[in-house]
């Protein structure tokens, strides 16, 4: 993952694209409603292409990174309240003796701020990622049938304040709340006959043509260069890039809408029922700022949030917020300059997601050359890279730059037009951490699902399991005096230590104590993908998974997060109570439970080091294991992605 980019550069490719205007099928698009679903609106005014609209009467700026957005703190004042009830509901059920939940919970009612405040992050890796935390997704989620019955702990995710992905978890997160806050139950339930998370069609060869969708993979080729071309050709200064055509693709997997929603915005989340009335915790999806060519140094890096609001940072670099949905103005000092009209459309929700997920943009350039791919999908290619040219922009372009003359003194791209931002694992801080960590969100409890494949091949082919790799990255971060700006976090050991003591194999609580820390900073449930009942090392380059096996994915997830259902550990779902309380009993002056004592015990890293060089690591099952042969349905082989990951091996970790 370090090194790749260099590596991959863009065949010189002659072919040269076929340029059309765009579809007119897409101008009719935006104001139908041609779904089953309804879900994040496709409020862009053109498509793909954003365009200029009516400026709102306060006119759109930048703000410094301060404080909370007056949006956010509104939505706070409603979704602190409504979890409260789900919040009890969830302790009652996880049933922490000698602790009177439903008292507690109503002594504190009327002040939902000394309650606990949940955050839950899901890391990146792929579709190993996507569906890993799909499983944590749905068991947290008490829509999910069965995750309220004992030796669950459905329900976190309704009493939860924020979730943050970050790459493949960045498509979990996104897709959930771009069709309209759906649940992972309900996707599953649509088999292999749905519109998106149909894993089996390998994103290179686009979706199969039934339902809404239409096209073919020549005509999916022709539509992603129509949309991209359209957005390159708007005259208001856009400039693409890979991963333009990479969020494009990744939309018809994520995006329940035909086309993959080319008008659906990430901002436009904010008017959803659910999200606007405090019903559903905020989404928050994370990447990182890099110059084209520049390898990041991973203290020093600037991590951007985009949340439905925003997008910017909280890090002393950039420290700036600008309105979501109206980048792609042409900003400048942080004002909207009187004879600029605002743009929206930008932030289109793939072109977000793709924005997080950057690195696998690479897959697009990897598939010339390998084979087993369709000619028809080869020369669709050729004539994409030829529209993209011989500029390896293996970045996503964010110009003009909304942060263009903003605090000149510190921010790193405030004197360029172009804003570029990549993958937010290339800092190594795989797990989306940063927006949750911030003293002003007062987080006290991060659910952390990491499916990192840290212990990567050539170790062995069997391998990709997380190590703390992304734990470590954001402590040793937290340590940086010029890049912490009053973040704190819970000190974390190094890999060996995780390795040889098994924090990597099972549910471990850090920052146990509060007082043990540089500052107020949440504690952290890592959980880390382990074997329950399917090995889920899948390789990140895995570009196509069965239905079947998506599933048997999704269900070990559920396993990692609920340690079996409780049938691994009686005690855990107690845990994960005392866990989510902890802060709070500092903060009211509690006595903390007995129970909760021996919980503290037996998962918090209690600082113990054993740093010396670890035994490979071959986890075994925990549980019996799914059997995926038995799977039905209709699928498509498996080659591009086999092919890929023989071909990738060893160069990714995300
Ligand atoms: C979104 O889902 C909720 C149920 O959670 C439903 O009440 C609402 O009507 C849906 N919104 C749209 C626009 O379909
Ligand atoms: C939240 O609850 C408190 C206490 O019941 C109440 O005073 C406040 O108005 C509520 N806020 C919102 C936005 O509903
Ligand atoms: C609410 O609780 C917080 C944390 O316990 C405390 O700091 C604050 O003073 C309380 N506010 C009110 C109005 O009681
Ligand atoms: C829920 O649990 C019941 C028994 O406890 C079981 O029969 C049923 O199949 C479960 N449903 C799902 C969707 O897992
Ligand atoms: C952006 O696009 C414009 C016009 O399409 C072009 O002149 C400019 O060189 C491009 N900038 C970059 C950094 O690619
Ligand atoms: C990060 O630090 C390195 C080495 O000190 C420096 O060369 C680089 O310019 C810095 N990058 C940013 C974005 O500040
Ligand atoms: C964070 O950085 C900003 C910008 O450099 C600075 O103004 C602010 O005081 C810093 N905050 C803390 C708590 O250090
Ligand atoms: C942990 O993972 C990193 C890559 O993220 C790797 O360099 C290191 O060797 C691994 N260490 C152990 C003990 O697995
Ligand atoms: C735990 O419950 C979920 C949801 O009902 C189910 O899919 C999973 O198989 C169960 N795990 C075990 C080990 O029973
Ligand atoms: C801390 O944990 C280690 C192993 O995880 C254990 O061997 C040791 O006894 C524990 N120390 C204390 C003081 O509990
Ligand atoms: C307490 O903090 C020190 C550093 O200040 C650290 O070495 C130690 O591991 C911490 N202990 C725990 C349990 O976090
Ligand atoms: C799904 O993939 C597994 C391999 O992981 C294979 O054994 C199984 O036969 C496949 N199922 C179908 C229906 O293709």
């Amino acid at each position: 993952m370090k090194t790749v980019y260099s590596y991959l550069t863009l065949a010189a490719l002659t072919c040269s694209a076929t340029s059309s205007s765009i579809d007119a099928s897409f101008e009719a698009l935006h104001n139908a409603n041609l779904n089953p679903w309804k879900r994040a609106t496709p409020q862009a005014p053109n498509g793909y292409e954003p365009a200029p609209v009516d400026c709102p009467s306060t006119r759109p700026s930048i703000r410094t990174a301060s404080g909370l957005s007056t949006q956010e703190r509104e939505w706070l004042q409603k979704r602190r309240n409504n979890t409260i009830e789900p919040m009890q509901d969830l302790l009652s059920r996880l049933n922490i003796e000698g602790f009177d939940a439903s008292g507690y919970i109503n002594n504190n009612r009327n002040n939902a701020t000394a309650l606990p405040n949940i955050g839950i992050a899901f890391s990146g890796g792929g579709y190993r990622a996507m569906t890993n935390g799909a499983g944590g997704f749905a068991a947290f989620d008490s829509r999910t049938p069965n995750s309220t019955n004992s030796g669950h702990i459905g329900g976190l995710l309704q009493a939860a304040t924020y979730v943050s992905g970050l790459s493949g978890g960045g498509w979990l997160v996104g897709s959930i709340y771009t069709n309209n806050f759906t649940s992972v139950q309900a996707i599953i339930d649509e088999g292999d006959d749905g519109i998106i998370w149909q894993l089996q069609n390998s994103i290179v060869e686009g979706p199969e043509s039934h339902g809404i969708q239409l096209l073919n993979t020549v005509q999916y080729y022709n539509n992603l260069q129509d949309t991209v071309t359209s957005k390159a050709d708007a005259g208001l200064g856009f400039n693409t890039s890979i991963t333009d055509y990479w969020g494009r693709a990744l939309s018809f997997q994520l995006v329940n809408a035909s086309e993959g929603g080319p008008a659906y915005t990430f901002s436009s989340i904010q008017d959803d029922e659910d999200f606007q009335n405090g019903n559903a915790p905020m989404p928050i999806l994370v990447a990182d700022e890099r110059a084209p060519g520049e390898t990041i140094i991973s203290l020093n890096c600037t991590n951007i949030e985009f949340n439905p609001f925003e997008v910017g940072s909280f890090d002393p670099t950039l420290y700036g917020f600008a309105p979501l949905r109206y980048i792609g103005s042409n900003f400048s000092g942080g004002e909207l300059p009187d004879d600029e009209r605002c743009i929206s459309g930008f932030d289109n929700a793939g072109f977000v997601m793709g924005t997080s997920s950057s690195l696998f943009n690479q897959f697009i350039l990897m598939l010339d050359g390998v084979d087993g791919v369709p000619e028809v999908v080869t020369s669709a290619l050729r004539g994409i890279l030829g529209a993209i040219g011989d500029d390896n922009n293996d970045i996503a372009d964010y110009s003009p730059n909304p942060f263009f003359h903003f605090r000149n003194g510190s921010n790193p791209s405030a004197s360029t037009e172009r804003l570029t931002l990549v993958d937010g694992g290339e800092d190594l801080q795989n797990i989306p951490l940063n927006p949750l960590i911030q003293p002003v969100r007062a987080v006290d409890v991060i659910f952390a699902v990491d499916s990192s494949a840290d212990i990567i091949p050539p170790t062995d082919s069997a391998q990709n399991w997380p190590n703390g790799t992304a734990l470590v990255a954001t402590y040793e971060r937290s340590l940086n005096d010029s890049m912490q700006n009053g973040t704190a976090f819970p000190s974390i050991p190094d890999q060996n230590t995780f390795v040889n003591l098994g924090l990597n194999n099972r549910p471990t609580f850090f920052g146990c104590n509060a007082s043990n820390m540089t500052g107020p900073a949440p504690l952290i449930v890592y959980l880390p993908n382990s074997p329950y009942v399917y090995t889920s090392n899948t390789s990140t380059m895995q570009l196509s998974y069965n239905i079947t096996e998506r599933n048997a994915m999704i269900q070990n997830g559920y396993d990692i997060v609920t340690m079996g259902n409780g049938t691994v550990d009686s005690q855990w779902p107690t845990c994960v109570g005392c866990a989510i309380l902890s802060r709070s009993f500092d903060r009211t002056g509690t006595d903390v439970p007995d129970v909760c004592r021996q919980c503290f015990d037996r998962y918090c890293w209690n600082g113990t080091l054993a740093s010396q060089t670890p035994a490979p690591y071959f986890p075994e099952l925990k549980l019996a294991p799914i059997d995926v042969r038995s799977g039905v349905g209709k699928f498509a082989p498996n080659v591009l992605g086999v092919a890929l990951a023989a071909a990738l091996s060893g160069y990714l970790m995300l």
